[in-house]
């Protein structure tokens, strides 16, 4: 297993994601394969698995990590995210699934099924892990408080997502994804 950190094209990535302007619209522009189609199969996932230390990670930021070759978003929240994503009302919801494969599969897109537990077991809202993908076509939504509603924007055709990655207005029909993530040791993310 290699931290992210140690890959060469994570870091450059993550500058990328980081540092915002055209670099990042044109990140946003690149598009991915649709999401229905990049999903690895079973096999591939259960054999890939990848460790994220995210003890650098202050509340209110976010890293971007690079998993079975498509971009993962880590956040740790802030109390005003946390609390911003607990305020929504399901029925104003686009897409009313967790989309969170770690918990049942029919459970709702409430806030606290979105986000990760800690190593302790406690699910406090501060993390959240998704899939970096636009569940429209395709790109990668730009982050840290982008949109109209505080979480990601995709400017490729307009899609808002929220401070839990829900889909809120725009073409994409269903929230950010999440993956199979777990805390590992207090300050490891095991992906897959
Ligand atoms: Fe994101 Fe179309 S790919 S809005």
């Amino acid at each position: 297993m290699s931290h992210a950190e140690d890959h060469p094209s994570t870091r450059r990535d993550f500058l990328y994601y980081a540092t915002g302007g055209m670099g990042a619209v044109a990140a946003g522009a690149a598009v991915w394969p649709l999401v229905n189609q990049m999903n690895p199969s079973a096999d591939v996932q259960a054999a890939s698995t990848q460790r994220v230390d995210v003890s650098s990670l202050e509340p209110g930021s976010q890293l971007t990590v690079l998993f079975l070759g498509k971009p993962i978003f880590i956040r740790r929240r802030t109390a005003e995210e946390i609390e911003a994503g607990r305020a929504v009302d399901l029925g104003d919801l686009v897409d009313g699934n967790a989309r969170n494969p770690n918990i049942d599969a029919t459970a709702s897109a409430a806030d606290e099924n979105r986000t990760l537990a800690d190593f302790s077991g406690e699910n406090t809202g501060e993390w959240l892990v998704m899939w970096g993908v636009c569940t429209h076509l395709g790109c990668v939504p730009l982050g840290d408080g982008a949109g109209d509603f505080g979480g990601w924007f995709c400017p490729c055709h307009g899609s808002h997502y929220d401070t839990a990655g829900r889909i809120r207005r725009g073409p994409a029909p269903e929230n950010l994804p999440v993956p199979d993530a777990s805390f590992v040791d207090e300050t490891t993310i095991l992906l897959g």
